[in-house]
């Protein structure tokens, strides 16, 4: 049973959402693999518990950044892989409560974004390095060590701990009142080390998860890393060349990336991207009918970084103005020019020009088509012509235009927007 076309056309039109990986491992502050990354021990692990105290956690901060970004809804690490739940749980003691801060993160985090009219969704781990009943595999901090192996070995039941899962997922699902998204993640079904398969739908029982999900929120949304069908499909870290399908058929979905290529707060890592890239990134989701959920990593006190911080607003400058190419838009069925991308709601068409070309950019299959055209930012006119048959030869104008074309004037200076965008008025 899929979720309801509304939950999907819902969160089609939102289109630009905030991910939010949050979690002890921001303390260490190197990537939110780094228990696995470093074979950390849970002794090892436990001074980022002991010292997890963000002072500064105010979700209404984050959830005014996020909005003012121009993004529409969130989606946040409950518990991520390092098994440390935001929320108070009644299943483990390996939660914030039990911390300095001593109190739930969930709450006023999708109290904030509520307010902020946004709509919120949990992301919750499958894989968990913490739950002593979590059999060792090859994803495992510790499945290096022969002897760590040895002293788990037909120690560890995965029904204690599906029972774990399922009674955490109740919990999220009947305590936050009505979540838009249930983003789990991962599956490795085909992954072994030392003879120790990988998980997928048998371990977790994806079957009975999902019908625990949708029985209790029968409007949710679900991702697509349980190894069993989902409602939308997440490529992570890079857009896909042409909208994803499934047995042929084009599906919802949702690149998620990174700012600066990890998820929890990574503070040496200097590969940040630009916010012209991240804004062509969005567009490029865009046309192809997909969403893009764009992740910030919080610090361990609680905040966006600065350069996080800077990168939201510069999106927010130029989503303010160009939303309307954006929100409820979607692919267009004509061919964009080379460097652009169209997006398209109902008459209105919108080319956004990633490359500024020199005074004329030509579009197919649009003669006849346009009743007028503006720069999106300022609504200043863009002039067009129209060819109505080929024009190989001439010296002034245009040449080698093919019929059909339309070629729109464009001023010599790129407009200072991150992506200028072009307003078409379909006849
Ligand atoms: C992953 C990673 C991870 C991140 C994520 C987001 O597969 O394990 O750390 O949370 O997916 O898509």
């Amino acid at each position: 049973m899929p979720a309801p076309q509304a939950s999907v056309d819902k969160l089609r039109a939102r289109r630009f959402g905030l991910f939010v990986h949050w979690g002890l491992y921001a303390l260490p502050a190197r990537h939110e693999w780094v228990k696995k990354r470093e074979r950390l021990t849970d002794e090892q692990y436990q001074p980022y518990f002991d010292h997890f105290d963000p002072d500064l956690y105010d979700p209404r901060v984050w959830a005014k950044a996020a909005a003012e970004a121009g993004m529409k809804y969130t989606v946040l690490t409950t518990k991520h892989h390092e098994g440390f739940c935001l929320w108070d749980s009644d299943l483990t003691d390996y939660k914030a409560t039990n911390t300095p801060v001593g109190r739930d993160l969930v709450r006023p985090f999708v109290d904030a974004f509520r307010a902020e009219d946004l709509g919120v969704g949990f992301y919750h781990s499958l894989i968990d390095w913490h739950h002593p009943e979590y059999p060792v595999d090859t994803l495992h901090p510790r499945v290096d060590d022969a002897d760590f192996r040895a002293s788990q070995a037909g120690k560890r039941d995965i029904e204690k701990y599906r029972r774990y899962l399922h009674g955490q997922v109740e919990e999220l699902l009947t305590r936050y009142g009505d979540i838009d998204v249930m983003w789990f993640d991962f599956s490795y079904p085909g992954m072994s080390a030392y003879d120790l398969p990988g998980k997928g739908r048998d371990d977790w029982d994806s079957e009975a998860l999902v019908k625990l999900v949708r029985g209790l929120q029968p409007d949710i949304l679900i991702n697509n890393r349980l190894d069993y069908p989902g409602d939308f499909t997440t490529p992570e870290q890079f857009q896909p060349a042409t909208p994803p399908t499934i047995d042929g058929r084009e599906v919802p979905w949702e690149a998620c990336q990174t700012l600066n290529g990890s998820w929890g707060y990574d503070r040496d890592n200097l590969d940040w991207k630009s916010p012209d890239l991240l804004v062509r990134m969005l567009v490029d989701s865009v046309s192809k009918d997909g969403n893009l959920l764009l992740n910030v990593g919080p610090t361990g006190r609680g905040e966006f970084d600065e350069r996080a911080l800077a990168t939201l607003s510069e999106i927010g400058r130029w989503t303010r103005r160009h939303g309307r190419s954006i929100y409820g838009a979607g692919p267009s069925a004509f061919t964009p020019p080379q460097d652009g991308r169209y997006t398209q709601r109902g008459d209105r068409l919108y080319l956004h020009l990633f490359g500024w070309p020199f005074r004329h950019a030509h579009l197919p299959g649009l003669a006849g088509r346009i009743k007028y055209a503006q720069l999106l930012h300022d609504a200043s006119e863009v002039k067009f012509r129209e060819y109505a048959r080929e024009d190989t030869d001439s010296n002034i104008g245009v040449k080698g235009v093919p019929e059909g074309t339309v070629t729109l004037e464009l001023p010599v200076q790129r407009p200072d927007q991150l992506v200028p965008v072009v307003e078409i008025f379909l006849k």
